[in-house]
């Protein structure tokens, strides 16, 4: 939960990252377009009505397309003051950088051109003047000196004498009023030239027109027309020509504009006499208002060049500025198209930007996603570890569990097998003490065979005993070494000696090599000595009559190694890897000579640094092999014995195993019992040695015994023998207790024979399990031989009991008892009646169909029915010849060929024999009786 938490916080904090680095990456780009500082330009014209100020307009604009950072923010005021003055307050309200203005009239605009200025807003005045000083440049021609050049060309033109009509501009703008007054500053010196009028012409055509209309004849008496500019000198030159005057007049007038119906081309069609250049000034006015912005110095007075044109110079003039315009006209069209490509570009250039941002956030996006599916890869990961962490320690937690209910399992077998070990010895002490006890007199024979029995057992129990109390130490970690320098040589050869007498008796060639005549070593001669004999008592367990048992001893570095080879049964691998464990079973039972004895083994050898091996192979031997470290640098100083009183085993302290060397079984076996074996043949299935040459002498007197020490060896000798009774131990190796009785049971040989289970284990299911499987009876070790033989009476009666019934039951067709033997019986006499008829059917033919020897079949029919084939064979025929003298009219003679005899008169004989009556007689009697 926290992890998923933690994890969603983590994602949307980068996907905010992400949107904010694409904003940023979008705000960029835009930045980087206004890098270039950006202008407003204000431009406040008096009027743009005029084809002058048109002009003047244009070529602000042409400039301006080479300062692309500045915007124009264009006014025209119509020629009112009052609207400029407003226009003016508006531009500055909307934010310009510059003001550029061409005031209509001086006086009025003092104030707002100062309060401009004081805004720190630069200020150009172009073309006409204030009445102030609060401006950054003018920029306009020198309107004086072009009144003054026009007087000069008057003077000249009129030789000194005439009469002049002068036509006003606006007469509160500066131009007019320095035009006039250069005008009059150059006439004074031509006494014969007079103004004769001056008419009001504010610089329109239409004003012009109606005020000439109204001095026609004032322009009849006149010369020439001097207007302040062509507009006006055209505008009186129309207003003449429609009343015929034009033929006296001559005009003149100032701007001397190029294109048609313009001053220039008024000179070339002899309109106007003459005309003077007035330049706009709006080219330099951008030019100086971007210095200004750039902060750049400019020049604050800029006056422009003017010229006088007339017929003398205008064709090449004309012909200059045509060219001009055309350049200009040209330059604006490449302009415009610059214009329209910048444009485009600005267009495309948007459209990249927008893609590139796209394409940037497609990729942000892509590497989020990729992220995403990353962090979720890594996430399955996480989990998918987790979950194999989680199964690993399922299984650990499992494979532990598992181990403890082994080991658990292990213990419980074990304690299971230790009281069964232990019963046994005190079986065999409990059961000849009693028997001595019982008996009256006793030979002195017996009584010498039972106490060594009793000897034998109790020095056994005293060995499981010390066994026992040994492994407790080693496993409360209190086994402690005790060790001496001695010689390992002498040592050994002292236990080899000891099995000598028992080697010679089992003719087992028992041989100590030492690789030389004496060994000091330092051990613990009380563990070795159990460990010694242990390995040795296997050895001579394992190891056939004929075999051979060798010790050797040699040396190897810094090490002592001790072998005992055998060339007995061997182990199988699996007995082998588990030889020393303590609670392992195997395939076969717990031996505590071997569990016991080597765990031990293997312990005290490691609490000398040593070694314990082994190496064997199912029926070619054994080899253990035992490796201690020479010197006494591995051991503690309290492991170290330096008294030089050890050698338990010789002073008597310990118990030594080697006790149990010399006790065997021919020492107390029994002698033959010359008593009649008067209760038939006992299987005796032991497992144990002791036991069953216990039970063999012990039962000898009223049985004949046949003993073995396996079920798979039981189970031949009682297909083979079909003894009478079997006694049968349930632990043994391979074929346990009750698989035998199983078998004997499901099998039609042998169900009929009853089974007695002896074992130590006394436990309620053991007893179900047993007599589920079929056992008759179940005796608990230690057993008392008089109850075990009283037990093995009443079995064998109960039998007999059987038998009668079975016989008696078979041949009045009624039915009990054991299925198996009831089925056995149901086929036997089923095959004898359908072949009654048939003189040959006998014992040979029947076995055969019964799928039995014939002396198996003997036993089987003794068994159950307590008579012989052939008396069985024969009272079933006699049953058939009652029945049929009793229910039918047969004759005699049908009779006795239905009921398989050769003859009527045999069959009298046999029938009279049995019956005690002839078959007539009985055929006469009441009820057949
Ligand atoms: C245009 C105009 C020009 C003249 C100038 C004087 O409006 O009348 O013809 O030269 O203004 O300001």
């Amino acid at each position: 939960m926290t992890f998923s938490l933690a994890k969603s916080t983590l994602r949307k904090k980068a996907f905010n990252g992400l949107l904010l680095f694409v904003g940023w990456c979008l705000l960029g780009s835009c930045q980087s377009e206004t890098k270039t500082k950006t202008y407003r330009i204000g431009f406040s014209q008096c009027t743009g009505a005029d084809e002058w100020r048109k002009t003047m307009l244009s070529d602000m604009k042409r400039e301006l397309t080479f300062h692309p950072n500045c915007t124009l923010l264009y006014e025209d005021a119509g020629n009112s003051t009052a609207r400029q003055i407003s226009q003016i307050n508006t531009l500055i309200d909307r934010g310009i950088d510059l003001l550029i203005v061409s005031p209509n009239e001086v006086a009025p605009f003092a104030k707002v051109i100062e309060d401009v200025f004081k805004r720190g807003i630069p200020v150009i005045l172009l073309d006409r003047k204030i009445e102030t000083e609060s401006y950054n440049a003018y920029i306009g021609g020198d309107n004086v000196e072009i009144g003054r050049l026009a007087g000069v060309f008057i003077g000249n033109h009129l030789r000194g004498k005439g009469r002049v009509v002068e036509v006003w501009g606006l007469p509160s703008s500066s131009p007019a009023q320095e035009r006039h007054r250069g005008l009059h500053e150059e006439l004074a010196k031509y006494p014969g030239i007079r103004v004769v009028k001056e008419l009001n012409g504010q610089w329109e055509r239409d004003t012009v027109r109606r005020v000439v209309a109204a001095e026609l004849s004032t322009l009849k008496e006149a010369d020439l027309v001097f207007a302040h500019n062509d507009v006006m000198a055209l505008g009186a030159y129309a207003v003449c020509m429609q009343n015929g005057l034009q033929q006296n007049l001559d005009f003149v007038g100032i701007d001397a504009l190029p294109g048609p119906n313009a001053g220039m081309q008024a000179i070339t069609d002899g309109i106007l006499k003459a005309s003077f250049l007035y330049p706009t000034g709006g080219e330099e006015a951008i030019e100086t208002a971007t210095r200004i912005l750039a902060g750049k110095s400019v020049k604050r007075e800029q006056i422009l060049n003017s010229i006088q044109i007339d017929g003398s110079n205008i064709r090449a003039l004309k012909a200059q500025s045509d060219k001009l315009l055309a350049q200009q006209a040209d330059i604006e069209k490449q302009s415009q198209r610059i214009d329209a490509l910048t444009q485009t570009y600005a267009s495309q250039k948007n459209t990249l930007y927008i893609t590139l941002a796209s394409l940037l956030v497609v990729m942000l996006l892509g590497a989020w996603a990729l992220y995403l599916f990353r962090s979720k890869q890594a996430a399955y990961r996480t989990l998918e570890n987790q979950n194999e962490e989680i199964r690993q320690q399922k299984d650990k937690i499992e494979a532990v569990s598992q181990q403890a209910r082994l080991a658990t399992e292990e213990k419980l077998r074990f304690y299971s097998y230790i009281s069964h070990e232990f019963n046994t010895p005190l079986s065999l002490i409990l059961t000849p003490t009693e028997d001595l006890l019982t008996k009256k007199t006793v030979s002195t024979h017996d009584l010498k065979s039972n106490l060594a029995l009793i000897q034998k057992n109790a020095y056994r129990l005293l060995r499981l005993i010390d066994q026992m109390l040994d492994l407790r130490k080693t496993d409360a970690g209190k086994q402690r070494l005790r060790t001496s320098e001695q010689d390992l040589v002498a040592f050994i050869e002292d236990i080899v000696v000891d099995f000598r007498r028992k080697a010679e008796k089992q003719r087992i060639d028992l041989q100590f090599i030492p690789s030389k005549p004496s060994l000091l070593v330092w051990f613990d001669d009380e563990k070795l000595d159990k460990v010694i004999v242990n390995l040795l008592s296997n050895a001579f367990k394992y190891t056939p009559r004929g075999g051979l048992i060798h010790i050797r001893l040699d040396v190897q570095d810094t090490q002592v190694c001790i072998q005992v080879e055998d060339n007995g049964e061997g182990m199988t691998p699996d007995e082998q890897a588990h030889a020393f464990d303590l609670f392992f079973s195997g395939t076969r039972p717990f031996n505590l000579s071997k569990g016991l004895g080597l765990a031990l083994s293997m312990e005290f050898i490691q609490l000398h640094q040593g070694e314990i091996t082994v190496q064997s192979e199912k029926n070619k031997g054994t080899t253990f092999t035992i490796l201690l470290p020479l010197g006494n640098a591995h051991l503690s100083e309290e492991e170290i014995d330096r008294s030089g009183f050890r050698n338990a085993l010789k002073e008597g302290i310990a118990i030594s195993p080697r006790f149990l060397v010399d006790i065997d079984e021919e020492d107390v076996a029994a002698p033959p019992d010359p008593i009649k074996k008067q209760l038939g043949t006992l299987l005796v299935v032991e497992d144990n040695d002791d036991i069953r040459t216990f039970l063999t002498t012990r039962l000898g007197h009223e049985f004949d015994i046949i003993a073995e020490s396996t079920g798979e060896k039981g189970w031949e000798r009682a297909i083979d023998v079909i003894p009478d009774l079997i006694i049968s131990d349930i632990m043994l190796p391979g074929m346990d207790g009750m698989q035998l009785t199983q078998r004997v049971k499901a099998d039609l040989r042998t169900s009929h024979i009853p089974v007695v289970l002896l074992t130590a284990k006394g436990q309620m299911e053991q007893r179900i399990e047993g007599t589920r499987a079929g056992a008759d009876a179940y005796i608990t070790k230690p057993f008392n031989t008089t109850y075990l033989l009283e037990v093995l009476r009443t079995t064998l009666a109960n039998r007999e009991k059987w038998q009668r019934r079975y016989a008696s039951d078979f041949l009045s067709q009624a039915g009990a008892g054991n299925r198996q033997d009831k089925k056995f019986l149901n086929e036997l006499t089923g095959l004898i009646e359908q072949n009654l008829t048939d003189p040959d059917f006998g014992v040979e033919k029947l076995s055969r169909d019964m799928g039995l020897s014939r002396v198996q079949l003997y036993r089987k029919v003794q068994a159950l029915l307590d008579m012989n084939v052939i008396d069985y064979v024969a009272e079933i025929r006699l049953k058939k010849a009652r029945r049929l003298l009793a229910e039918s009219t047969k004759t005699m003679a049908e009779i006795a060929y239905e009921t398989g005899f050769s003859s009527p008169a045999y069959f009298t004989t046999f029938f009279k024999q049995h019956t005690q009556k002839t078959p007539s007689e009985y055929r006469k009697s009441p009820a057949g009786v």
